[in-house]
């Protein structure tokens, strides 16, 4: 890539897209889901998706909150640093995850509310990345499957960056660990107007 060059990630979904995907997660859930369902994210990637989730269903949810972190020792494990404050027990949960990668976050957390006894527990991804998978882990509600390394935009971020876009993409990893602004002048030169 030439020095001054703007690099430009790939789509994944664009807004109209993404849209119509959280709608039709939002229908789907809306079949087999009731009034009093807790419908939790996980922070912080999962925010912008819960918000526009829960306007898609059609039932009364309630909403919750937890976050992960990984040890620092590595291995990928991960540990709760936010808990929920509502009491899932006999309740139907559905966990909103922004995306699946290794699955290693997603096994933790459907082990750890699985253990609280819920009535019923789904896992509706935005992102499902099925071939970077360590451990096998089943999710229920899948918007959109890719072969992509890393995808940036409404909840997922690189280095902090990136979050509030209203759109996926799939970034090139190398080009962020290189710069993590790197694709910054892309993604808001339209709002800037440029
Ligand atoms: P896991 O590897 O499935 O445990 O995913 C752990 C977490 O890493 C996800 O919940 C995201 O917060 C983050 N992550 C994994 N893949 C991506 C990606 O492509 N873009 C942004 N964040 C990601
Ligand atoms: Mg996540």
């Amino acid at each position: 890539m030439r020095g001054g060059e703007v690099p430009v990630p790939g789509l994944l979904l664009g807004p109209d897209e993404l849209r119509a995907t959280v709608s039709r997660l939002g229908e789907e859930l809306s079949r087999t889901h009731d009034d009093g369902t807790v419908m939790v994210a996980v922070l912080k990637g999962g925010a912008p998706f819960l918000a526009d989730l829960v306007r898609a269903v059609s039932f009364h949810p309630l909403v919750d909150f937890l976050a992960v972190s990984p040890y620092p020792s590595g291995g990928g494990r991960v540990r709760l640093v936010k808990d929920l404050d509502t009491d899932i027990e006999g309740r139907d949960v559905v966990l909103v995850e922004d995306v699946v990668d290794s699955g290693l976050s997603l096994t933790y957390l459907r082990g750890e509310l699985s253990r609280r006894g819920p009535r019923s527990l789904v896992v509706c991804a935005l992102v499902d990345k099925p071939g970077r998978r360590l451990v096998p882990v089943e999710v229920d509600h899948i918007g959109v499957t890719t072969a992509a390394d890393y995808v940036i935009g409404y909840g997922l971020d690189f280095a902090g960056r990136y979050r509030n876009l209203d759109l996926l993409a799939i970034a090139d990893p190398q080009v962020l660990a290189g710069d993590p602004d790197r694709y910054v002048p892309w993604a808001y030169s339209r709002r800037r107007g440029g």
